[in-house]
């Protein structure tokens, strides 16, 4: 059949949605798919796309295409495509309320305060330690994100974290080191182990600098890596997402591991991390975008 490959969007991540959709469609066509690369910016370009083709694959980053909306058409028109589905997208899309199912679950997740409309904040009320972290809770590639050792910068970081977003999350810095870990299907990938000279994993670490290191195999003891790949598949569960995504971590320093959030379309770029992590397990890119598709006909 046919096979879209959905990128672009209209959310702040659209130009690296424009790089993961036209990798995952050159990788497609290298398997033999007959795949094309879409860019879709409105309800009627994916109506469009449901006449012309028999299957999706979503490489859309950020609100709309991966916060669910998307995905709702497409159920509605009972349309093929990979990944999550609406609930699952639309809460990994969320940090806060993903945070909050996470404890609700038990799983670990640093402690945070909400900043938000109907709670805003107040420097009495302040009771985590610095460093912290300023977020808004629907972002992604770390898009509004700054690292505050005081209070004085606090207030600042907020203001700059809503311009992107009205709910915001101040989340405890956790010291220690940075991983990620990719879920395929229903398994864990090699972990990568994230080493920046930047505060932490940012924009520019993610996608411009060249000093950004990516340690796979991790250099974790193996049985400590599968513990927390098991900790990352259920967490992925937890959120009810769907056959592939990406959980992003911290181990602080007594080596206690803390999820930070649920990628739902991780990004397929030239320079990605879950690319690289299936490479680690002997999967080349090509054979990856086409497991994911495989899994649209399950
Ligand atoms: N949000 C970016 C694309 C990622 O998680 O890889
Ligand atoms: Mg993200």
């Amino acid at each position: 059949g046919r096979v879209a490959v959905l990128m672009g969007g209209t959310a702040a991540e659209r130009d690296i949605s424009l790089k993961s959709g036209t990798e995952v469609a050159k990788a497609l066509q290298q398997t033999g798919v007959n795949a094309t690369a879409c860019d879709v910016k409105s309800v009627q370009d994916v109506l469009a796309v449901t006449e012309q083709y028999d299957r999706a694959f979503i490489a859309l980053h950020g609100r709309w295409g991966e916060d669910g909306g998307v995905q709702a058409l497409l159920d509605a028109l009972d349309f093929p495509y990979t990944g999550s589905q609406m609930t699952a997208s639309a809460l990994a899309m969320d940090k806060l309320r993903t945070k909050w199912l996470w404890q609700g679950v038990g799983l670990p997740t640093p402690g945070f305060q909400v900043v938000s409309p109907s709670r805003p904040f107040d420097k009495g009320g302040f009771d985590l330690r610095f460093p912290v972290i300023v977020k808004p809770s629907h972002e992604g590639s770390s898009i509004g994100m700054r690292k505050v050792d005081d209070l004085d910068s606090l207030e600042d970081a907020i203001a700059f974290a809503q311009d992107y977003d009205t709910e915001i999350l101040i989340e405890q810095w956790v010291t220690g080191r940075e991983y990620t870990c990719a879920v395929l299907g229903d398994s864990a990938l090699p972990m990568i182990h994230l080493k920046t000279d930047h505060d932490f994993y940012d924009f520019d670490a993610k996608y411009q600098s060249s000093t950004t290191q990516y340690i796979c195999p991790c250099g974790l003891p193996s049985e400590q890596e599968a513990s927390i790949q098991a900790l990352v598949v259920e967490a992925f569960h937890a959120i009810g997402a769907r056959h592939w995504g990406r959980v992003d971590l911290m181990l602080d320093e007594n080596d206690q591991a803390w999820l930070i959030e649920l990628n739902s379309v991780p990004g397929m770029t030239d320079h990605s991390l879950v690319p690289m992590a299936a490479k680690a397990a002997g999967i080349d890119f090509p054979e990856l975008v086409r497991r994911i598709l495989s899994m649209t006909l399950a």
